[in-house]
């Protein structure tokens, strides 16, 4: 279990519900009638693809995407790898890509190229947070939530070692070393 570290709130759920349905209604507007096939990355986007896909009355796919990363605890190395694929081809659909946190980048970016090379009409991405100060890969976030310092975040999907994914608003961990 481990001690309980210390958490600040960043984004109250409240804040995080009111991105969500702007959110939705940019998507909404672009892709209402294009049945796209939106892809999550396992496990930090399943809440948010969860709310946001119930802010979604039309047609649409979902389908999640497993990668790991041999990196630290709180980092990505960059090499990645896909564990869990798709079911659906990518092959002439509408594809939009969700994911909790772009930090670094790299994750992001490898399945951009990973879905680009299974030929789609259209790849996009929505990130619901951007830790932008940290990019060592260009990444155009095409619906993003919020741009957020750098610091660890948890909750909401996101985790540090598996914890913290069911908290209801995004909070700091605050560092006491
Ligand atoms: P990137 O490859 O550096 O962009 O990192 C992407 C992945 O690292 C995310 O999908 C998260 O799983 C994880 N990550 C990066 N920053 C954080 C954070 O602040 N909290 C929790 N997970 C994070
Ligand atoms: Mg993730």
């Amino acid at each position: 279990m481990g001690a309980q570290p210390e958490l600040r709130i960043l984004l109250a759920k409240e804040e995080i519900e009111t991105a969500v349905r702007r959110l939705a209604a940019e998507i909404r507007g672009d892709y209402q009638d294009k049945y796209p096939l939106l892809v999550g990355i396992l496990k930090g986007s399943f809440m948010f693809m969860a709310d946001l896909i119930r802010q979604l009355d039309f047609p649409l796919e979902v389908e999640f995407v497993r990668l790991s990363s041999y990196g630290g605890r709180r980092k990505s190395s960059g090499r990645i790898k896909v564990v869990q694929g798709l079911h659906s081809p990518v092959k002439g659909r509408v594809v939009l890509v969700i994911e909790d946190i772009v930090d670094t980048g790299l994750t992001t970016s490898f399945l951009l190229d990973y879905l680009r090379k299974r030929k789609p009409t259209s790849l996009k991405l929505c990130a619901l947070t951007d830790k932008s100060s940290r990019r060592q890969v260009p990444v155009t976030i095409d619906y993003l939530g919020f741009t957020i310092p750098d610091k660890f975040i948890v909750g909401y999907g996101l985790d540090l070692d598996e914890r913290f994914r069911n908290l209801p608003d995004i909070c700091i961990l605050v560092d006491e070393s």
